[in-house]
């Protein structure tokens, strides 16, 4: 079993650390926000994921798994340094990387004995050099016995646990073979297909599989906007592509567009490498603008349905970026009620997970205990993201509350004619509604 330094201890290295302490090894997670670790001492999780607070008090209690602010105490003796740190997009969309110098630079200060530093956060290619140049022009003159390793995380919030423990693959990349087979030994355990590759090619398979899922994402969306226009339900369409055995069903889903702390920065930083690189990356942009696209139609629709938004109350249903998390970077729901006050709309909302995380963002916004409440003397509710509490909610109840029964399903979840035989007007994704709508 090793000794295991995890440096941030946010969605990715939180759950990372508490999940190599159920393997066994011994972990201690670290971070500079002193409030996080404190919470974290008391058995407070700083972030909601199922199943997480369970396995943290579990290796807490069986001593494998610390936390602290103190980076010598954290590197003490450890054999391998994760690097978890946040890296949000910089003013050009490039990824800023100050955390990760940070930490990378607290090694080099620290550390006296032989090391691996994996790189688990997600970083632009190259980054991985660059890491080792930062410890060795750190260490002039004192060089440290080390190696880098590229580990791109590819878990999921809501179902992080899940994803660590049962991964599809797990991706290594190195210059120094013998370090990433040091790190894939820590993985044998989940009896998962382990990639050990070259440094750069690591961390671009993390941005282009990022990439490729937001391509998805973006493309069902514009075929949804197609079927808009033609009558077709793109659920069937989605359906039907999706048992192509070369195609699968995963993320085709129309609706508001991809969100959260990952696709939209990660797109954006994988152009900016391209831009920067001399390559044009056409695919992307037209991702990107499908995107931002996706949240202006609903307001659109909206607009056209209510003559104008000025002073009408919608409601909102949800707020978290996608069911299961109560992560807000960069949420559908939140541009969607930016563009709805912009045109002089009350917005009500809730959400069953992220209403903390949203107080402070979304100042104008009344933020209610039911989404009960949140139709209540609506002219119009918006269904933002899928939670599960939301797929059977008492429609009679809601009509006969709302000022205008006008209902916009932007996540496809409900059943168009259910809702229009009690009297609603409802606008789906792409459900063919512009020509023919049913009941
Ligand atoms: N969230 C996801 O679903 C996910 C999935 C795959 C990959 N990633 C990648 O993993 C990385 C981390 O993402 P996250 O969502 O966990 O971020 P996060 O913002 O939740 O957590 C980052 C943590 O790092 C801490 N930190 C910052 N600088 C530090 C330093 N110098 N020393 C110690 N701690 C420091 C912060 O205080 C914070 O707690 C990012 O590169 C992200 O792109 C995230």
């Amino acid at each position: 079993m090793s000794k295991i330094c995890v440096i941030g201890t946010g969605y990715v290295g939180l759950v990372t650390g508490a999940c190599f302490a159920d393997l066994g090894n011994t972990v201690t997670c670290l971070d500079v926000d002193a409030s996080r670790i404190e919470r974290l001492k008391q058995g407070i999780m700083p972030i909601y994921e199922p199943g997480l607070e369970q396995i943290v008090q579990q290796n807490v209690r069986h001593g494998r798994l610390h936390f602290t602010t103190s980076y010598p105490e954290a590197l003490k003796d450890a054999e391998f340094a994760f690097i978890a740190v946040g890296t949000p997009s910089g003013v050009d969309g490039e990824a800023d990387l100050q955390y990760v110098r940070q930490a990378a630079e607290a090694i080099a200060d620290i550390v006296d004995h032989p090391i691996v530093v994996v790189n688990k956060s997600t970083v632009p290619v190259g980054t991985g050099d660059w890491v080792a140049e930062v410890i060795n022009r750190r260490r002039a003159g004192k060089p440290l016995d080390f190696s880098v390793v590229s580990n791109p995380e590819f878990l999921r919030e809501g179902s992080a646990i899940n994803d660590f423990m049962m991964p599809d693959r797990v991706v290594l990349g190195s210059l120094d073979r013998n370090a990433a087979e040091k790190v894939a030994q820590l993985y044998q355990s989940l009896r998962c297909p382990i990639m050990i590759t070259d440094l750069r090619t690591a961390e671009m398979i993390k941005y282009a599989s990022n990439a490729f899922l937001a391509t998805r994402i973006s493309f069902i969306n514009e075929i949804a906007n197609i079927c808009e226009e033609l009558g077709a339900d793109v659920r069937e369409v989605a359906r039907g592509m999706g048992l192509d055995k070369r195609i699968g069903p995963a993320f085709l889903d129309a609706g508001l567009g991809w969100g959260g702390s990952c696709f939209p920065k990660d797109v954006k930083a994988l152009a900016h490498m391209a831009v920067l690189h001399g390559t044009h990356p056409q695919l992307l942009q037209a991702v990107m603008e499908i995107n931002r696209n996706q949240r202006r139609r609903v307001v659109v629709k909206l607009r056209k349905a209510l003559g104008s938004l000025d002073q009408k109350v919608i409601g909102v249903l949800g707020l978290s970026f996608k069911p299961n998390t109560d992560d807000i970077r960069e949420a559908p729901a939140l541009e969607v009620i930016h563009l709805l006050e912009n045109e002089g709309a009350l917005v009500k909302a809730y959400d069953p997970q992220a209403m903390d995380n949203a107080r402070s963002v979304l100042p104008r916004v009344q933020l209610v205990d039911t989404p009960y409440q949140v139709a209540e003397g609506a002219d119009a509710l918006v269904l933002a993201t899928e939670w599960n509490e939301f797929k059977q909610l008492d429609f009679d109840q809601i009509y006969h509350s709302m000022r205008q029964p006008i209902i916009m399903d932007a996540r496809n979840l409900w059943d168009p004619d259910k809702l229009r035989s009690l009297g609603f007007t409802y606008f789906g994704i792409g459900r063919g509604n512009s020509i023919h709508p049913k009941g």
